[in-house]
């Protein structure tokens, strides 16, 4: 929900661009949108040039027109702050407002999500068009929300850059000495005597390849400080709005696993998280629902916005795949089974020209309303409408965490070794997927966030650990909480430094073994391992461990490491915690989580798969459950069957989207893309 007293109902709409088409195309949107059920419009997002046409002047007349015609229809309006592209006689009159590309070269004025954010150009303009707009409008009773900027991202490399990044170092480190000891300068003669000498690194300087740097502790650094610049622009704007709207509701749109910027910090200085929804075709449902709770996680027990997702096809992607009918609706549901209270869209109107012309829309090319795609957003809107506000606010109650850090997944990328096969994302994928198949809710922290409402936290592949994370992981487990702690974990500080007493460094007392050295292979070659009398395969990574104190619970079983620990269990306090040294297949994940599920009693047991293709996601609140049925399969899929689940008592209730009540031991079938949400009582 964006967090509003403004706001009692669930928000649906989107992307509201009329500046690029004709009054009489408006005209039309002014019925069509609220026939549909659109309560809400995003305006303004790329208007900065046509506001204002040079260094003194503003002309708000056509935001106005705009505004007035969506108020008079009772729409909410989400402001933007159209400083997410620059114009084009900023750039050419003050070229210090564009970036350096990591190989160097300066771009000239083009494209979106251009500004460097250090330019000095950049800071005075885009503040002060925050500032003027937060004026104009600060009346504006139905602006629901402000967003600043667009999809925040891209690394600038230029000599502003540059600069900033000194003085960021000079705060954070104070002296060059202590830079140069933090850098570990020492290797390959990098030995600093002149903050002036430090420069940024990229592809003229200290990276051979994209992601991959000869220097971590500087890349590491300058990844903290270029997404700390751009968040300094995010709160640079929203601060005028505030002095103009003290009670602003202030968020940007977020990406999911987006890794140029700490989003972890961003959401600190957010009022709500929102983010935009644009898997690829055949992305795996449970890998849309981890980021859904990955973006649910930055705000713990908030609900968030999906900002945009499309209609049907994203034109950008390789294969324009059509959302097949019903799709849309369910992966509308599916965010809201996560925590969404607002579902919106890029866009209401196919544009007219250029790269997102066949971008899909509520309202398509042909204009009118007689289209699959407008009449499936319509009754999506209206049966949302038609669930009134009771979701609203509801909460996640998850009993499973998994741990995810931004720095950490820099970290583990940039640097050479150990293996180029091994994704943070896959790893931490792994684990979720099988809770994901057992309908567990999971939430995705910080290692920053309080663990006390979690009986099982999987920290996978925690290869940095921050100061005070393994005394909370300890306190965690000695409380009686199950910690699982994964491959290539604990070798580093803060500050990328390796630690000198033994992997896995400050975890090693916690997991109650020392790990001698790592082997790694290319994906495909295997070993095995047995553990409750099945087989799996181990591959990629592998630790050559010794336990001090845990028990060896399964052992790679080839290799001069035959026999060594593979899957370890080390008691502490009340509670427990496992070492996986490797990584292993599907059923090996499914097979481990229920168990620790089944432990916590977070399952039953004797607990089941959800059918393939069924999610169950859970929300609650006021003594009241809400569960939501999704069947991602689609008629192709299908093949003549329906997906059904029969219902445990925990499962059954009164159904809000049609009418009737489920019992126990009930059959609820969904047909292709179908969905059902039953609320009951707790
Ligand atoms: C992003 C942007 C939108 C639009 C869509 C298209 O999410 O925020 O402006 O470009 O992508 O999918
Ligand atoms: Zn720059």
């Amino acid at each position: 929900m964006i967090q509003s007293n403004k706001v009692h109902e669930i928000l649906y709409g989107g992307d509201y661009n009329p500046e690029q088409w004709g009054e009489q195309e408006i005209q039309k949107d002014m019925e069509y949108l609220p026939q549909a059920g659109v309560n809400i419009v995003t305006l303004n997002v790329f208007n900065w040039a046509m506001i204002q046409p040079d260094e003194t002047h503003y002309d708000f007349s056509g935001l106005d027109e705009t505004v007035r015609m969506v108020t008079e229809k009772g729409m909410k309006i989400c402001m933007a702050t159209a400083t997410g592209a620059h114009p084009a006689w900023m750039a050419h009159r003050h070229p210090d407002i564009l970036r350096t590309e990591f190989n160097g070269m300066k771009r000239k004025f083009g494209a979106r999500h251009n500004s460097c954010p250090n330019s000095p150009t950049f800071h005075t303009y885009s503040t002060r068009l925050a500032a003027k707009l937060a004026e104009h409008y600060k009346n504006q009773e139905n602006i629901a929300a402000w967003h600043i900027g667009n999809e925040y991202g891209g690394i600038c490399y230029c000599e502003n850059c540059e600069k900033a990044f000194r003085i960021w170092l000079q705060k954070k480190y104070g002296t060059l000495d202590k830079l140069n000891q933090v850098w570990n300068t020492h290797f390959w003669g990098h030995t600093f005597y002149d903050w002036d000498e430090i420069v940024a690194p990229n592809l003229l300087t200290e990276h051979f390849e994209s992601n991959r740097s000869m220097y971590p502790c500087i890349t590491l650094d300058y990844y903290r400080f270029y997404s700390d610049s751009l968040l300094q622009n995010f709160i640079d704007e929203s601060d005028e709005i505030r002095k103009a709207i003290p009670d602003a509701k202030i968020t940007t749109n977020l990406m999911g696993f987006y890794k140029d910027l700490d989003y972890g910090k961003w959401a600190k200085h957010m009022d709500f998280v929102s983010w935009d929804n644009y898997p690829s075709a055949g992305e795996p449902e449970a890998m849309i629902a981890m980021k859904h709770d990955l973006m649910r996680g930055l705000k713990p027990g908030m609900p968030f916005s999906l900002m945009e997702q499309t209609p049907s096809v994203s034109n950008w992607h390789n294969y324009a795949t059509l959302k097949r009918p019903g799709e849309m609706r369910l992966m509308s549901y599916q965010a809201m089974g996560h925590g969404a209270d607002t579902i919106m869209f890029f866009q209401m109107r196919q544009c007219r020209a250029e790269c997102e012309k066949l971008h899909s829309a509520f309202i398509s090319h042909v204009g009118t309303n007689d289209t699959r795609i407008y009449k499936e957003c319509q009754a999506l809107g209206l049966e949302l409408h038609s669930l009134g506000n009771e979701i609203l606010g509801s909460r996640v109650p998850a009993k499973a965490a998994i741990v995810f850090d931004w720095n950490n997944w820099w970290a583990i990328e940039m640097s050479a070794g150990l293996n180029m096969d091994l994704h943070y994302i896959d790893e931490l994928y792994a684990y979720y997927e099988a809770l994901h198949a057992y309908g567990v809710q999971v939430d995705v922290i910080g290692v920053d966030a309080p663990l006390d409402a979690y009986k099982l936290v999987i920290a996978p592949t925690l290869y940095m650990v921050k100061p005070g994370v393994a005394d909370r992981l300890t306190a965690f487990a000695d409380q009686g909480g199950t910690l699982v702690v994964s491959i290539y974990s604990g070798l580093a500080d803060e500050n990328e430094n390796v630690t000198q007493s033994g992997y896995p460094g400050e975890l090693r007392k916690l997991c109650g073994l020392w790990i001698e050295e790592f082997d790694s292979l290319p994906s495909g070659e295997l070993n095995h391992f047995t553990w409750n009398g099945q087989r799996y395969t181990s591959e990629l990574m592998f630790a050559i461990s010794h336990p001090e104190g845990a028990q060896t619970l399964a052992a790679y079983e080839s290799d001069f490491y035959a026999k060594m620990p593979v899957l370890s269990k080390h008691t502490t306090g009340k509670g427990q915690v496992y070492y996986f040294g490797t990584r292993s297949e599907k059923a090996f994940y499914h097979a481990f989580m229920k168990q620790l599920c089944a432990d916590q009693k977070i399952l039953a047991q004797d607990a089941q798969e959800l059918p393939e293709g069924l999610e169950l996601s859970i929300r609650e609140k006021d003594g009241a459950e809400y569960l939501f049925f999704l069947n991602h399969k689609g008629e192709e899929e299908h093949a003549g069957k329906e997906n059904s689940i029969r219902l445990t008592e925990a499962l059954a209730g009164v159904s809000m989207l049609g009418e009737r009540e489920y019992k126990a031991g009930e059959l609820l079938t969904l047909p292709p893309y179908g969905v059902e949400i039953l609320k009951k009582k707790i």
